[in-house]
């Protein structure tokens, strides 16, 4: 590309940043788009945060985004934020706006609309929720917001649970959402089919044979699995629902959508689903997936 005096840039800050691929979403989008755009991974160190947005504003970067683990640690450097990142207590995407950055999530809309690609809906489902970290936390907000029928979290440290459903209840009054410990799946009705949204950190690489629930009876309650984790491209969690007869879709989509959704805000453009399966194509090669 021919870097001039006219570039653009935005970049990523984060904790590690080496193993990301932002940089392949973002610099693929600005050549396809023909924009004159460069996207650049910025290492941060945890007490550096404020320096980091206030020097990226000075320097006049277009926009950053926020990995882990600074999603919520920049938030008070921020001069706006909106509703659904406020609510959801995570920022990934900052827009440069006059006078400082306002903040969004782009992870939650992503992973929407990641699953409508793949024909997989929230609304009206009856969710299992896999986890209570921040990630949980974000897709449990996420599950009210598209108005799921109910919303079961489970989670190995039960308190984390109820602590999320208390947060996700206080903000939005209708639907239900329950907590619940990990081996109380047994209790859920049978006759039911559940949407099961694996938002743990377990069986990520090079855990590939871990899922948070291997008891095999948990997956006959299963019709569709979605794991926030794309590395291994199939995890032990996605396999289980498949041998178990349900559909599974990993979390790539989801990486995918976040960008391009953060690419779509800088810039007020929209990308086609064309260019979207380019870049999705590109995320694959770097990641050595052959389908
Ligand atoms: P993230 O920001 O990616 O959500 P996190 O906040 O550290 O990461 O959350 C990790 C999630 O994975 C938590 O739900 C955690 O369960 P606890 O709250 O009980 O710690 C879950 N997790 C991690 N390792 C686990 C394991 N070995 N067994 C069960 N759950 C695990």
């Amino acid at each position: 590309m021919n870097i001039n005096g006219k570039t653009k840039t935005c970049g990523l800050i984060g904790n590690p940043v080496e193993h990301t691929l932002s940089p392949v979403i973002h610099n693929g989008l600005a050549q396809h788009e023909n924009h004159n755009l460069v996207y650049v991974p910025f290492q941060v160190e945890n007490d550096k945060v404020k320096e980091a947005v206030e020097g990226a504003y000075a320097l006049n970067l277009h926009g950053l985004n926020v990995t882990v683990p600074h999603k919520s640690a920049v938030i008070p450097y921020l001069k706006k934020i909106d509703k659904l990142a406020e609510n959801i207590g995570a920022v990934n995407t900052l827009v440069r706006t006059e006078g400082g950055y306002k903040g969004y999530n782009t992870d939650m809309p992503g992973l929407c609309r990641a699953m409508e690609s793949e024909n997989y809906t929230i609304t009206g489902e009856s969710v299992i929720l896999l986890g209570a970290g921040g990630a949980a936390r974000a897709v449990a907000m996420l599950c009210m917001e598209q108005g799921a029928k109910e919303v079961f979290v489970l989670n190995r440290s039960v308190e984390k649970a109820q602590a999320i459903a208390k947060e996700v209840s206080d903000i939005y009054k209708e639907g239900t959402i329950t907590p619940m410990a990990l081996h109380d799946y047994k209790k859920l009705p049978d006759h039911k089919k559940y949407l099961a949204i694996q938002a743990t950190s377990v069986g990520l690489y090079p855990n590939v044979e871990d899922a948070v629930i291997l008891e095999e009876d948990f997956y006959d309650k299963v019709h569709a699995g979605v794991d926030l984790i794309y590395n291994p491209y199939e995890t032990k969690f996605m396999s289980l629902v498949k041998a178990h007869g349900g559909r599974a879709m990993n979390g790539l989509k989801m990486l995918l959508y976040q960008g391009i959704i953060a690419y779509e805000l800088w810039n007020q453009v929209s990308i086609s689903e064309e260019v979207a399966m380019e870049i999705l194509k590109k995320m694959k090669e770097e990641l050595n997936i052959h389908e």
